[in-house]
């Protein structure tokens, strides 16, 4: 049985059980630097306002410092019934300086206290987040300019569809990891409010001063309303919806990489450190890791869920329930960035076949499109006519074996006279990725210029951090 600590009224000891259900110290100890740097800003405008004395202040300010100095050193004592980190610390900074810890917790509440470290914890993780984001770009980047000129066969429904090279691939995900890397920064401003002062729902009567402490922690400003403050936790959700879009673009590279090591692709091998054996299977070699990312996706999408559920229900303004607000966010948190750091080595590292990319290419008559472009284009052809000219083609093509790019001149004025000559040329797979020169396009040059563009938007935002 332990004692309420954090009770005045409640004398009865509290059942094991309910310390079970309700402490919160065994996960929220993650928030401990966040507690910490709250509490001395708290603190030092408390002393500015007069509400405590400068000798209060140095006293806490030391002893945060010794206790801060003790949880880095693993000897905090986590073990003494504490029902959170707020709370452990408070215990433990009495200890250490007496009086002056117990005036520390004036004009404040565990209410604003846990809205302040759990969004500043969210705020530092959209930070970080984006910038491991930023060298997976940077990897992705540096292998799609190996490779603009690689041709690969372009997919709609998984079958062939329209020649396209490997580095525009490559840039399209550059692209999705671009948008995420905006949403992470994006919520990280709209965030960038301070809910220290708010106390329990609706301020105090002490003469605090919220700016001062919220400029103190790095935050733009105080938040508006106190009421909405001490219930608010879009911040942790948006950092859950961040992480479980940026999971799904992980998932689809993932299932593609997947695809592409396996003997019937063989596009690419993963390096042999990023590959996993059988136990009974002695051949073979299991893209664990990218099947692991595709699962992990499940879990991001479980935390965000949960939380939105948690919150539909809630009345103003703080609710006990919010505390399930935590461990969610931890474990998205763990999975994204253990997650961009892993794909972004295996990206490094992957073997690339160029050449199982290409004889890929001759299969499934990639350039059909062409041909019928070319037809109406060139003999004024409408475009229904000239798709059965080139569906008489491929079938010429398929009963001779063959992909439409491999027909001569002479076979293909056997399908239709129509067709001169100069069409061969553009059956070729890498004429036919090449003449996709609109904007936005795969021809080489146009894969090119987006590369060039993220580039120049990598080194812009670097050079800001
Ligand atoms: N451990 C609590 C949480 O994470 C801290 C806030 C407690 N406030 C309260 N009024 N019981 O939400």
């Amino acid at each position: 049985m332990a004692k309420h600590i954090a009770s005045a009224r409640i004398s009865t000891e509290s059942s094991a059980l309910l310390k079970e259900l309700n402490d919160s110290l065994p996960f929220d100890r993650e928030l401990y630097r966040e507690d910490i740097a709250g509490s001395k800003a708290h603190a030092a405008m408390l002393k500015e306002q007069g509400i405590i004395s400068p000798e209060d202040y140095e006293a806490i300010v030391s002893g945060l410092e010794r206790i801060l100095g003790e949880i880095e050193a693993g000897e905090f004592d986590f073990d003494r019934g504490d029902e959170d980190i707020h709370m452990a610390i408070e215990r433990r900074l009495t200890e250490l300086v007496g009086e002056a810890g117990k005036r520390l917790h004036t004009a404040r509440s565990r209410n604003d206290q846990v809205a302040l470290d759990f969004r500043m914890y969210v705020l530092r993780k959209d930070r970080e987040i984006a910038a491991l984001l930023l060298d997976l770009i940077e990897v992705l980047l540096r292998r799609a300019r190996e490779h603009t000129a690689t041709l690969l066969p372009g997919m709609t429904h998984l079958q062939h569809a329209q020649p396209i090279n490997l580095g525009y691939h490559l840039t399209a995900y550059a692209a999705m990891f671009r948008r995420d890397w905006e949403r992470f920064t994006d919520s990280a401003r709209r965030n960038n409010r301070s809910p220290l002062g708010c106390a329990a729902l609706a301020g105090t009567p002490h003469p605090i001063d919220r700016r001062m402490s919220a400029n103190a922690l790095g935050f733009e400003w105080p938040t508006l309303n106190c009421l909405d403050t001490v219930s608010d936790r879009d911040f942790a959700l948006e950092i859950l919806f961040n992480i479980a879009t940026m999971m799904m673009h992980i998932s689809r590279l993932s299932e593609e990489l997947i695809l592409w090591s396996t003997s019937e692709f063989a596009f690419v091998r993963l390096a042999d450190e990023h590959a996993t054996g059988s136990s009974i299977m002695p051949q073979k070699k299991n893209p664990d890791i990218p099947e692991l990312l595709r699962g992990k996706t499940g879990r991001a999408y479980g935390n965000l869920m949960a939380l939105l559920t948690v919150m539909k229900g809630l009345p103003l303004a703080y609710n006990k329930d919010t505390q399930e607000d935590k461990e969610g966010v931890f474990d998205s948190v763990r999975t994204a960035e253990l997650s961009l750091r892993v794909l972004a080595e295996m990206i490094d590292r992957m073997e690339i076949d160029t050449e199982a990319m290409e004889r890929a290419c001759m299969r499934g008559h990639l350039s059909a499109t062409d041909l019928a472009d070319w037809l109406v284009r060139e003999r004024g052809i409408p475009f229904r006519d000239a798709y059965h000219i080139v569906g008489k083609a491929v079938n010429f093509a398929e009963e001779r074996g063959k992909d439409i790019s491999e027909l001569g001149a002479e076979e293909l004025a056997e399908v239709d006279a129509r067709i001169a000559p100069e069409a061969c040329a553009i059956l070729d797979n890498r004429a036919s990725m090449n003449a996709r020169s609109s904007e936005g396009g795969t021809a080489t040059v146009r894969t090119e210029e987006q590369i060039e563009t993220m580039e120049k938007w990598l080194s812009s935002v670097r050079s800001e951090e």
